[in-house]
């Protein structure tokens, strides 16, 4: 796992947007992961203006969801593929039918979570996916306990994580859904790249977590241990507990100018 520890967000920011611009470039067919929450906001900023400025195009790219609420009508504000559309695709050129997620407005729940997972694997799977992680240390929605080797599925959300959440409605913990369908840790963890971004100081203690390990199903953010290649992208304040990290500090600014993140 690589860890980078920059100034400020927006720093990290410069860093996710190069290697999802390398991978725009270099794939003729590039498929991102992308994940909601107010983490990757200034990724996605920067993959704006790069777009904006033609440095990159979104044009022969696939993105998928991590994870939708359930019962909140197409178009609902803080649906996730509303929230999406909102911060990134319909700022740039990817086309409008190129866009997945999973189907939380239908009973059938359990085969809409199947048909995601066939959707991720006719692609041939996701090369790039971005991460947050909650205050819980939850990937996606895989909440603590979530199995290491889950798939796409129901989960029902912790009030932790409802409490959190419901800073984007007023502030009203009711008007968050209880259920999700969320990629399940198995999922996420075959994605070619993982990129974990995460700032602030409400974030210290699972990244270090996280990070440290052990690798435990109270902490999903650990399951990164069982990937190839994971890289977290961290401000200084999310590092703030983190042992090592002058090491990590040192091997970032040291690293050969042809080996990316
Ligand atoms: C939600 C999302 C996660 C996200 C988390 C953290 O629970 N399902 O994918 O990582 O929020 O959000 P934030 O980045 O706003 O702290």
């Amino acid at each position: 796992m690589e860890i980078v520890i920059t100034p400020d967000p927006q720093a990290a920011a410069v860093v996710a947007a190069d290697a999802i611009e390398r991978l725009l470039l270099n794939n003729t067919e590039p498929v991102l992961g992308l994940a909601t929450g107010s983490s990757p906001l200034p990724t996605y900023q920067e993959l704006i203006a790069r777009y904006r400025s033609g440095r990159i195009t979104f044009a022969n790219g696939r993105a998928f969801l991590l994870d939708e609420y359930v019962g909140l009508e197409v178009g609902h504000r803080e649906a996730y593929r509303t929230f999406i559309q909102r911060e990134l695709t319909d700022q740039v050129d990817l086309p409008a039918n190129a866009l997945f997620g999973p189907d939380g407005n239908t009973v059938e729940l359990a085969t809409a979570a199947e048909r995601y997972e066939q959707l991720i694997s006719d692609v041939g799977g996701i090369d790039l996916q971005l991460l947050g992680i909650g205050s819980d240390g939850h990937i996606g929605f895989n909440e603590p306990t979530s199995s290491l080797g889950s798939r796409t599925r129901l989960k029902t959300l912790t009030d932790a994580t409802r409490t959190d959440n419901a800073r984007f409605s007023d502030d009203d913990i009711s008007a968050v859904p209880r259920h999700v369908l969320t990629q399940g840790i198995g999922t996420i963890l075959e994605a070619d790249h993982l990129i974990l971004l995460a700032s602030g100081a409400s974030k210290a203690r699972p990244i270090a977590q996280a990070v440290v390990g052990p690798l435990m199903a109270m902490m999903p953010a650990s399951a990164l241990h069982l990937h190839p290649h994971a890289t977290v992208i961290i401000d200084e304040a999310a590092a703030e507990e983190l042992s090592h990290s002058d090491y990590y500090r040192e091997a970032f600014a040291n690293k050969p100018a042809w080996q990316h993140i």
